[in-house]
């Protein structure tokens, strides 16, 4: 712990202890004091004394919202999850005005992926496995049951309903799907009648002797896109080697992997530089820029990708036996190699490998089957193996081609993108975007160019400091160039490669300004990115907007942006409704809606540019964002054109204007191809709007938009 801090602390609490007409007064620096103390006391792991520290702080200004947002996320970073939410409930509730309360409530939510939502909403993957547990249930007499990964419980509650089991045991490894699943349980009357266990640990730590019979049937869903993802080798292989009874049964029971090639721009367009103009204006000699790669596939919904196309066969490649050791065991140690070979039947560019799979889920009844096929619509997203290069094929090229599955992950191995004389920069899948945003890096430059008089300094927090850069390489920044620190390395690099002295960079940590205030620099231009990855708007430099205009060195020097403007449309989709909450009709029979819905989040970034929806209104400016971290509200009034159609989000894009002179206003998402995404507010209920103008209402707080309408 730290002695100054805490000394600090004491002071500051005997303080107010002594004269309580200081607490107004004091409420910044208390709460500045409180935050430092316990990020010092969390570096221990000494969590009590943090929780003491906030019963000083509630017994001082009660329930105040800053105080419960503190104190909630502490609770997260300690993994308490459930209390958080609850915590940043109250907050939002005691101060509905307090949106960051609002924010942090959703980034909980949503630490609970996504797919659940989507999972529990597809009918036609629930209703097979509800078949194969009833089967070997009734018609095989199997009563002891597995449930391998529960979540919400539901392949439990089928099992449950079998007039013949005997034992349930369910076990979950997180802990806010096992508080959900024990609601559900309670709630349909499981736990009072002893027929179900839920244990919250990840199955491979079970132990036989901790039961008192072997289990006959084990029941599991844990595959992702790329099926092994999640585990599921590793963990069937323990249940079956000591869980499970050697007459026993793993439902499902086999998958069938396919693979073919594709063609995409839209999915290179993270992954590969496509801008020429950046090759004509930036020397790269013999270095490519390719897309980071954090995980051995990309998931995308290639359905909702208009320009996705498969460009060779499709060939079954892969076929795993869950009820055999041996088949399990070769492939998890990636003892099968499939050697195969794809036909191209065009000529056109080869961009990656789509995988997909059937999934049987029992051996005696084999039409019934998941597919997750592009066309399916099923829950499954498709697992992407991106190329590091476009390849252009001829029509009946054959390619040749190894499937794995090293270590338990599925591999894709060939030597279609292999260059030896050329050195592969890995970046950021955001820089890839920004710098293939043609449109919108022109725009930028021009916007940049109104400044004609000489530069001293520039500060550039673009994704990529590309105007920063080109201004260096045509010599008018006399002083520096100040940019993010993670670009140190890409930024060498290109600038040995374009004769430009390093000396001209200063790295910075971006969300440090003290680093700037301390240096006393000021500069001539500046240019922010106030969006973040996903589409959403960046609260941080929202919040620092007019800390950044005081670096300026005079007040005809530029700030870019000037002013953003958000725009939305109201909309009906299925797809988004079904994403964000549990809407299926069996779920809510089976009271799992209710439980799964307290973590439907309202925000839901990243929207593919061609999802499909039914507009209710035309696209309608919402407000200017302001620049600062008070709270804004505003009310707007729409014309409904579709009155038919319940109304469930609202879809959102912002235009940035990006000088006071230029009074253009940019969109940012265009037809052509946009580095920033569409989001949307998804509405926790449908909306039916009878009127010929529904009422949105638009609120702002901390850089942080919230929606709701009527
Ligand atoms: C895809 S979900 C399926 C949930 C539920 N069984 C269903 O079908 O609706 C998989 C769940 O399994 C959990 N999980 C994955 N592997 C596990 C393991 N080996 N032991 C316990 N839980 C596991 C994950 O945390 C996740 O909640």
């Amino acid at each position: 712990m730290d002695d100054k801090l805490l000394e600090s602390w004491n002071s500051i609490v005997e303080e107010l202890k002594q004269d309580n007409t200081r607490l107004e007064a004091c409420k910044d620096i208390f709460l500045f004091v409180l935050k430092c103390f316990c990020a010092s006391l969390e570096k221990s792991q000494n969590f009590d004394e943090i929780l003491k520290c906030f019963e000083i702080a509630i017994e001082f200004y009660g329930q105040n919202s800053d105080i419960l947002i503190e104190l909630g996320t502490f609770f997260a970073k300690f993994n308490r999850d459930v209390e958080a939410k609850e915590i940043f409930m109250q907050a939002f509730e005691n101060d509905k005005r307090n949106l960051r309360a609002y924010q942090c409530l959703e980034n909980l939510k949503s630490k609970i992926p996504r797919w659940h939502f989507r999972m529990l909403n597809d009918d036609a993957r629930n209703d097979s496995f509800r078949k194969a547990i009833n089967y070997w249930i009734e018609n095989e007499g199997k009563s002891q049951v597995l449930d391998i990964g529960t979540g919400s419980g539901l392949l439990s509650l089928y099992a449950s309903k079998c007039g013949k089991v005997e034992k349930i045991t369910a076990v979950e490894s997180d802990s806010t799907m096992c508080s959900i699943a024990t609601k559900v349980f309670s709630d349909n009357d499981l736990q009072s009648k002893n027929k179900i266990e839920l244990i919250n640990k990840n199955s491979t730590e079970l132990e036989i002797k901790d039961f008192q019979k072997k289990f006959d049937l084990v029941v599991s869903e844990i595959l992702d896109c790329g099926v092994f993802g999640e585990g599921i080798l590793d963990t069937f292989l323990h249940a079956k080697e000591n869980l499970l009874h050697k007459e026993g049964k793993i439902v499902p029971h086999k998958v069938r992997i396919y693979v073919s090639g594709y063609n995409s721009k839209y999915l290179c367009s993270n992954n590969i530089l496509l801008n020429d103009t950046f090759n004509e204006y930036i020397f790269l000699d013999n270095y490519r820029l390719i897309g980071e790669k954090n995980e051995p596939y990309d998931a995308e919904y290639v359905d909702k990708i208009k320009d996705f196309r498969i460009i060779t066969n499709t060939l079954m490649v892969l076929e795993v036996n869950f009820n055999s050791i041996k088949s399990m065991n070769q492939h998890f140690d990636g003892i099968i190699m499939k050697n195969f070979q794809l036909t191209s039947n065009s000529n056109d560019f080869l961009d990656g490998f789509v995988v997909w799979f059937d999934l049987l889920l029992n051996e005696k009844d084999p039409l019934n089957y998941i597919s997750t096929k592009p066309s399916a619509e099923s829950c499954w997203n498709q697992a992407i193996f991106k190329l590091r290069e476009r390849v252009l094929l001829q029509r009946y090229q054959i390619l040749k081609l190894t499937i794995s599955c090293r270590n338990g992950i599925l591999k894709i191995d060939h030597e279609i993108d292999e260059h030896l004389d050329t050195k592969y920069f890995e970046v950021n899948s955001l820089i890839l975007k920004f710098l293939n945003d043609e449109e919108y890096l022109e725009n930028l430059e021009y916007a940049a160019n109104e400044y004609k008089t000489e530069i001293t300094n520039v500060l550039d927090l673009s994704p990529f400091p590309y105007i920063g850069f080109l201004f260096l390489k045509e010599s008018r920044i006399k002083g520096h160039l100040w940019c993010s620190r993670i670009h140190e390395n890409l930024l060498k690099i290109l600038a040995s490669k374009n004769c430009i002295d390093e000396e001209k960079f200063v790295f910075i940590d971006e969300s440090d300004l003290t680093e700037i205030s301390d240096a006393a620099v000021t500069f001539e231009l500046i240019i922010l990115n106030p969006f973040n990855e996903l589409g959403d708007l960046n609260s941080e430099v929202c919040c620092n907007y007019q800390i950044y205009q005081k670096f300026l060195t005079n007040e005809n020097c530029l700030l870019i942006p000037y002013k953003i403007s958000l725009f939305g449309k109201l909309i009906n989709s299925d797809w988004l409704s079904s994403s964000c909450k549990v809407t299926s009709e069996e779920m809510k029979r089976l009271k799992i809606d209710k439980y799964m819905n307290e973590y439907s989040t309202q925000i839901f970034l990243d929207i593919y540019p061609d999802l499909n929806y039914e507009c209710l209104t035309d696209d309608f400016k919402i407000n200017a964002i302001a620049f600062d971290d008070q709270y804004h509200e505003k009310n707007v009034q729409p014309f409904m054109r579709n009155i038919n159609l319940p109304c469930n989000a609202i879809l959102l894009f912002f235009k940035i204007q990006f000088t006071m002179r230029t009074n253009r206003e940019f969109p940012l998402i265009r037809k052509t191809f946009s580095c920033f995404s569409k989001f949307a507010h998804v509405f926790s209920k449908d909306i039916l709007i009878n009127n010929t103008h529904a009422k949105i209402n638009f609120k702002q707080n901390y850089g942080v938009i919230k929606l709701d309408c009527e």
